[in-house]
């Protein structure tokens, strides 16, 4: 494949995964990175790859759909699935905990316990 085919095809998976996501993909790396002290850069980093790679061959299962243990039993799987380097499997896991940590937050500070 050549350079710009690849840039096509991957800006192509960035646009269909914008599209797929909509408006709640405005991701709060902040409030992310406070609760799970994990740097706003690194969180970044593991979301590109998230959107990128995780949705090849599936929808995108999202962060809250699974328990934090079966997230760390099923990612080195689909990290291999993907052909990522086990850096990158580092900072996916990292995005997607704190993804997960942000959303129980929320609905623990709420009164009612319900997700925002
Ligand atoms: C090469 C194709 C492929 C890629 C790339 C891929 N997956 Fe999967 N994924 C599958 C298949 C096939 C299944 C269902 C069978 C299985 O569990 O192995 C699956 C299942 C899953 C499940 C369901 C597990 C459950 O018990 O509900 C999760 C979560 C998941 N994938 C996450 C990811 C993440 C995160 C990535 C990005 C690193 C990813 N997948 C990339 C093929 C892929």
């Amino acid at each position: 494949m050549r350079a710009h085919q690849i840039l096509v095809l991957s800006v192509a998976v960035l646009i269909s995964a914008c599209v797929s996501l909509g408006p709640r993909s405005v991701v709060p790396y902040g409030d992310m990175s406070k609760i799970s002290g994990v740097p706003v850069e690194r969180l970044q980093r593991g979301h590109g790859i998230y959107l990128t790679q995780c949705g090849q061959c599936h929808e995108l299962v999202k962060p809250e759909d699974l328990k934090v243990a079966d997230w760390r039993l099923v990612m080195p799987g689909m990290c291999w699935n993907a052909g990522l380097a086990h850096a990158d499997e580092a900072l996916l896991l990292e995005y997607v905990l704190a993804a997960k940590s942000l959303d129980e937050g929320k609905k623990k500070a709420l009164p009612n316990g319900r997700a925002l």
